[in-house]
């Protein structure tokens, strides 16, 4: 029962979310960004004044879709509040059957870090989407709204690369299902490609899996 699961993880800002987005209108799957979950909680967190490193499965349990919608769950505090809860094993397993049931009726794509190794180790195809820490902070700046010939363009950026990288080395090194290339992956490096090159390669390997 259910359509196809595709799996699409990596580090922070490597364009995992473009990329899952439009593969899934490609394809006719619904779309979950599994991230904003984890922001969610750790937004909760902070709002509550806790250190999203205390236990936060209460603040799991209770997610609501309105606590999804949230527009302030992009910003870096946010996403180091999220790196924090989402190393909790009790948060994470009372995210698990959200991200199983968003997927159950008709497949989906999903895009995060564990959902190839733990969340859907079965999904029809896995691509893990990476690329150099200093093409993701340029990417990431940029997106920001940023500015290359800003004066203060390259303190920016180097600040930028040294929190992508301090949040990938806690996702990759926690003990609850931490941020892997499943073995059955296929690995995209897009430090050289356009999003559109991206895609295209995106597709064809998961078409051949469908
Ligand atoms: O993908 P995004 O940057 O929005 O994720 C925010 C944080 O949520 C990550 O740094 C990671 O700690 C956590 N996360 C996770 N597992 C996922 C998706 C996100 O642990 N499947």
């Amino acid at each position: 029962s259910g359509g196809p699961v595709i799996a699409v993880d990596g580090p922070a800002a490597a364009g995992k979310g473009t990329l899952a987005k439009r593969m899934a209108a490609e394809l006719g799957l619904p779309y979950l960004d599994t991230g904003l979950l984890y922001r969610a909680v750790g937004r909760l967190a902070l709002d509550k004044g806790q250190d999203p490193a205390a236990p936060a499965q209460h603040l799991a349990e209770q997610l609501t879709r309105q606590d999804m919608a949230r527009t302030d769950l992009r910003t870096t505090e946010v996403a180091q509040a999220a790196s924090k809860v989402a190393a909790q094993p009790a948060v994470r397993a009372a995210l698990v059957e959200t991200q199983r049931r968003f997927a159950a009726e008709q497949g989906a794509v999903l895009d995060g870090r564990d959902i190839g190794t733990a969340i859907f180790p079965q999904a029809d195809a896995k691509l893990f989407i990476t690329a150099s820490a200093a093409t993701r902070a340029r990417r990431r700046y940029l997106q920001l709204g940023g500015v290359l010939s800003a004066p203060d363009a390259q303190a920016q950026l180097a600040e930028m690369e040294a929190a992508l990288k301090a949040r990938d080395e806690a996702d990759s090194s926690r003990a609850s299902a931490p941020m892997q290339v499943a073995a059955d992956a296929l690995v995209i490096e897009t430090d050289n490609a356009t999003a559109d090159e991206v895609l295209a390669q995106a597709l064809a390997y998961v078409r051949e899996r469908l």
